[in-house]
């Protein structure tokens, strides 16, 4: 049963600003420890059931779709189609609410989720990436990400790491992981990490990166899992008169057809 408990949490003028200027923001604390457990059950009956693996909402984020061995970054799309009453969640309706705050829109925003996995001792790294790489190229995006862990999140674990300033910048070129188109994961280029901010966490604290912020997490070297559920919240868009070129995709696409596996690509 999802506790009842509410929590509130709200951002200050200094926050918000630190994030315009930045393209990220960590908060201690986003839900409670008890929504926190409740919240691992469901992850875990979620990996465990392999969620939507026929509709292309489950698959290793770092390795060649449908591969047979080790999983070393397996992923959850749409987790709420499972179980809907994630929606309730005090997480849900605070990442809502904040994310909306640092939209900087009065308009409706609406957030949909993912749960990547980072198994311990050999969870892959997510190599340096802008989330709108993935993203929708039919319109300017009005979109930021909410990173929860539901496990102790330090560098070696795997916590966020962003480069501050990055979201004023354009999309940069991107490619798959190993150049393997069957591989979702993204990554670029000519990162300086030494220019990189990581956020550790503890369970239930959260980062926010707007969608050009630069982002990266390490391997997992620790002997404990580390389970993240990030919340894309996203507010009105405005359609672009001819789409973004995304090779990447197309790439993904054409690889997935030659290799006669039949799921979208999300
Ligand atoms: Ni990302």
């Amino acid at each position: 049963m999802r506790p009842k408990a509410t929590f509130h949490v709200d951002l200050d003028l200094e926050q918000i600003a630190f994030f315009r200027d930045n393209g990220f923001l960590s908060i201690e604390r986003i839900t409670t420890d008890e929504e926190v457990e409740w919240l691992k059950e469901i992850y875990d009956r979620l990996f465990d059931q392999r969620a939507g693996e026929d509709k292309g909402l489950y698959y290793d984020l770092a390795a060649p779709r449908a591969h047979k061995g080790r999983e070393v970054l397996p992923q959850v799309l749409g987790p709420d189609f499972t179980f809907p009453e994630l929606r309730e969640s005090q997480h849900y309706q605070n990442a809502l609410k904040l994310g909306t705050q640092l939209l900087g829109t009065d308009e409706k925003v609406t957030a949909g989720g993912h749960m990547i996995f980072k198994p311990a001792e050999y969870g892959a790294e997510t190599p340096w990436h802008q989330d709108e790489a993935y993203w929708n190229p039919d319109v300017y995006l009005n979109s930021l990400s909410v990173w929860m862990p539901l496990d102790e999140a330090t560098v070696e674990s795997g916590c966020m790491q962003f480069i501050p300033g990055s979201h004023k910048k354009d999309l940069r070129w991107h490619r798959h992981i190993d150049n393997d188109p069957l591989i979702h994961g993204l990554m670029t280029d000519d990162v300086d990490p030494s220019k990189a901010v990581a956020c550790p966490l503890s369970p239930g604290g959260a980062t926010f990166h707007h969608s050009r912020t630069l982002h990266y997490t390490a391997p997992n070297t620790t002997e404990e899992h580390r389970r993240a559920y990030i919340l894309v919240c996203s507010g009105p868009t405005r359609k672009r008169e001819v789409p973004a070129p995304r090779p990447w995709t197309d790439e993904e696409r054409e690889a997935l057809a030659k290799a006669n596996i039949d799921v979208e690509v999300f």
